[in-house]
């Protein structure tokens, strides 16, 4: 090891947790048990991450209010919103285990809304067949993330908080060992070596202009992932949630919760049509995400958007006193930010850029990559939610498969004698690329580089999509990569946001490319991915994901084929809750 890395400051950890929002958190309080070291890294300060932005609820089958659900409907729901791309192995797992995981976050101390009865209420959100989404008013994410970071600071567990990971390492069998980092506040290089290390970094919802994503999401745990030889699949897939804010512009696509709908709110346009009648006259407002945020969309360009290009939601029916005990949060932040009180007036909403369903591919029992040693869960990881993700599902989806990326990742640890060796030219290479952007003068600025890719992005790889309009955002993309290659920064490496923009900006141009390769190999319609010059979703292309890695480009790898005892309940086209439902009516 040359003298340069001798001297670095350098942490060994058997699990090493790099992300510390709801995913991340679980994962470590199961990791660590007596005899076990695990590490959080966080790029933000603890208690700061996307897990926030789910608001409205949970999803879990208890049936407190409607008593015919259960896991095999949240299974079915999850899958046919998925349309079908979905590994069914780990929606079976999730449809399972998320009652037991919400059950567990209660007794970790998590606050809910009650039924008179005292259960946990529940509450509909699009596209479950059941009022299925455990809430606390509309702060669900807070009171989650509140949780689990009381329970880890509970636990044994270091925290770096502000700390951004530039690189993974691995051994030369190929196995995981480590991450190389720097502190934000000093921009000093850190090592980190592990013999398992689990991905929690969230998705990449800052690649788009409007989104309800704050500065954290650009994608660096799937970047990382991508650049060790990680598969990500179904990259083309992009949830644009139905309501953000639209105005004031320096508030345009912070979210406004599903929750609205779910407690009674009607989307018109601007002609006084509650235009969800015509998209889907069944579930109306309650349609999936992918539904309302095109049906909207369309109002809009049919001119009959808001004046500043949205529809009108409207929940003034439900009268100021349930408005304020449902939805104290949406209250406040447009009554504080938008002058407007919900309680007396309609406000306006438009699609904002909201999750990612594609990420790193990881198998259902453990969360285990393809690189040895490496975990993924959480929103960076793929394979739940398909071509377009329910409502609450994420909140969900951390908990169960947080705890099993943490119990996996443990269980290697345990495999492995010593974490692996790190290779001190490859640091040191690293650490030069790291530093290089203060050498270049006269280079790219990455704000500006940013701003250029998000206009690449909600242009060519948004809402709606076409064959010769993907090709062209890919080039203008590839002409952004290259000027990427020189972008500069000044000062010093103290608190410089230019330097932590440029391994942002480098993150997102990787994912950006993945999306626009995945949503051209995807030559159909299909949840969220919507292309106009192939309008119909396509029976053969259901048939196939589509995964890339940096050595094998794109190729379609089959979908997972459900075993008879899961498909048999598709068979009735109608959810099996919803089915006893009617049958118990048809009894009475
Ligand atoms: O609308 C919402 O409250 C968001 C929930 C989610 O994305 O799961």
């Amino acid at each position: 090891m040359s003298t340069q890395v001798a001297t670095l400051e350098s942490h060994t950890f058997d699990v090493l947790v790099i992300g510390s929002g709801g995913a991340g958190l679980r994962a470590a309080v199961q990791a660590s048990v007596p005899g076990v070291s695990v590490g959080i890294i966080g790029k933000s300060l603890l208690g700061k991450a996307h897990t926030v932005m789910a608001e409205g609820g949970v999803a879990a089958s208890f049936g407190n209010v409607d008593r015919w659900d259960g896991w095999e409907t949240h299974f079915y729901d999850t899958m046919r919103s998925g349309h079908f791309i979905n590994d069914y192995r780990i929606a079976e797992k999730f449809a399972h285990e998320a009652t037991e995981r919400v059950l567990e976050l209660e007794e970790w101390g998590a606050v809910f809304d009650r039924t008179p009865d005292g259960k946990i209420m529940q509450r509909p959100f699009g596209a479950h067949s059941f009022r299925r989404l455990a809430h606390i008013g509309d702060r669900t994410g807070m009171e989650l993330l509140r949780t689990l970071q009381y329970k880890a600071i509970s636990q044994d567990i270091e925290i770096f908080q502000e700390v951004t990971v530039t690189k993974l390492l691995k051994d030369e069998a190929g196995r995981i060992a480590g991450a190389l980092a720097y502190y934000r506040a000093t921009g000093d290089f850190v090592l980190f070596r592990a013999k398992a290390v689990v991905l929690a970094t969230g998705g990449w919802g800052k690649l788009y202009k409007v989104t309800s994503n704050s500065w954290e999401s650009t994608g660096d745990g799937g970047a990382l992932a991508y650049r060790a030889g990680a598969e990500m699949m179904d990259m083309e897939m992009v949830q644009f949630h139905p309501t953000g804010m639209v105005w004031p512009p320096g508030v345009r696509g912070l979210l406004v919760t599903e929750g609205v709908r779910g407690e009674g709110g009607l989307l018109y346009n601007s002609e006084g049509e509650r235009f969800m009648l015509q998209y889907d006259p069944e579930r109306k407002e309650l349609s999936s995400r992918d539904v309302v945020a095109r049906s909207i969309f369309k109002e809009v360009q049919a001119g009959r958007g808001t004046p500043h290009g949205g529809a009108w939601l409207d929940i003034t029916h439900k009268g100021p006193e349930f408005i304020k005990r449902k939805l104290p949060g949406m209250y406040e932040q447009y009554l504080t930010l938008a002058d407007v009180d919900i309680t007396k007036e309609k406000f306006e909403v438009a699609p904002t850029c909201h999750y990612t369903m594609g990420g790193v591919r990881a198998e259902a029992e453990t969360c285990a990559t393809n690189i040895p040693g490496l975990f993924a869960a959480g929103e960076v990881a793929c394979g739940l939610h398909g071509a377009n993700r329910l409502g609450g599902n994420s909140l969900a989806d951390l908990l169960v498969f947080g705890r099993r990326a943490g119990e996996g990742a443990l269980a290697y640890a345990r495999d492995v004698a010593e974490a692996s060796s790190v290779n001190a030219q490859e640091i040191e290479t690293e650490m030069a690329r790291v530093m290089a952007p203060f050498s270049v003068s006269h280079g790219e600025n990455p704000f500006e580089i940013h701003e250029e890719l998000q206009d690449i992005m909600s242009a060519h790889a948004g809402i709606v999509r076409s064959g010769p309009d993907l090709e062209k955002g890919l080039a203008k993309l590839q002409a952004l990569t290259d000027r990427a290659t020189n972008m500069a920064v000044s000062g010093s490496r103290v608190y410089n946001p230019g330097w932590h923009a440029v391994f942002d900006v480098q993150s997102m141009l990787a994912l950006a490319e993945l999306i626009f390769r995945g949503a051209l190999a995807r030559q159909e319609s299909r949840g969220a991915h919507w292309r106009t010059d192939y309008p119909d979703e396509l029976p053969e292309m259901g048939q196939w994901n589509f995964v890339q890695s940096i050595d094998e480009g794109v190729q379609a790898v089959p979908v997972p084929q459900m075993p008879k005892e899961l498909s048999r309940l598709f068979e009735r086209g109608m959810a099996p809750g919803a089915w006893t439902k009617q049958q118990e009516g048809k009894e009475n």
